[in-house]
């Protein structure tokens, strides 16, 4: 049985998506610091922001076939006024610790000539973000994406990214009521996103996408482009 390890699985995009490989009959590591009462798949209880400890985490894990990066932090922080503790989770959360993933899972994946990592970005990466760090960071690992997809290609190995527009979860309820309006004038479907609905191109990228696909992005928007 296929296995994949998915971060932030406790609750929204990530719940979504472990729930979405198990119905195609994958065996789910579902890795996040904190649960609610629902789980989907193996329970893997981890804080990313222990980047020293990774490498032993993913030896323990054994054989994965695919590493979904999804986990990510946002805080509603005016611009210029950032507090470093906040700065330092982002960018170790959201850049660090999916790169730290995907060179501790990479040397089993390049013996096997095979696997599949996705990284979860944002449509922040193209807009900018009044989060700074945040769509600095979601920028960033877009440009990771295309930089392992290139490093690990010979081996077969694939790596691509989403990039959602707004998304019903947690992350997307915190932000103020101003921001949310601003959101909504540009998508053109009218809503927000669900959850499932990004799961389902996670789950296709981390699966059965083509061969030939890789360093790339699939905007996940509803047609959110800056204008
Ligand atoms: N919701 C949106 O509108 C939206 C839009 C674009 C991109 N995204 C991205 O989608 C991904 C999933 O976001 P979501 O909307 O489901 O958010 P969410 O806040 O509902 O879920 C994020 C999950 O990540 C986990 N997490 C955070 N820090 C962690 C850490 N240090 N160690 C382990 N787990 C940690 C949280 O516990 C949580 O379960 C994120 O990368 C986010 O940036 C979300």
């Amino acid at each position: 049985m296929p296995a994949a390890l998915v971060t932030g699985a406790g609750r929204g995009i990530g719940l979504a998506t472990a729930k979405a490989f198990l119905q195609e009959g994958w065996k789910v590591l579902a890795l996040d610091k904190q649960f609610g009462s629902e789980i989907a798949g193996e329970r893997v209880d981890y804080d990313l922001t222990n980047l020293a400890g990774i490498p032993g985490l993913i030896d323990k894990l054994g054989e994965l076939d695919t590493l979904v990066n999804n986990a990510g932090v946002l805080y509603c922080d005016p611009y210029d006024a950032i507090p470093e503790a906040h700065i330092e989770e982002i960018v170790t959360v959201n850049l660090r610790a999916p790169v730290a993933l995907i060179e501790a899972i990479a040397p089993q994946m390049r013996k096997r000539k095979s696997g599949r990592i996705v990284n979860v970005g944002s449509v922040a990466a193209f807009t900018g973000h009044p989060d700074l760090w945040y769509g600095a960071t979601k920028a960033a690992l877009l440009n990771v994406t295309k930089s392992y997809a290139s490093h690990l290609g010979r081996d077969r190995i694939l790596v691509n990214a989403v990039a959602p527009g707004p998304t019903l979860t947690a992350m997307y309820d915190q932000l103020p009521q101003s921001r949310k309006d601003g959101v909504m004038r540009s998508v053109h479907a009218g809503r927000a996103c669900a959850p499932e609905e990004v799961a389902r191109v996670v789950l296709w990228l981390g699966t059965a996408s083509p061969d030939y696909m890789s360093g790339a992005t699939v905007d996940v928007n509803s047609g959110s482009y800056p204008r």
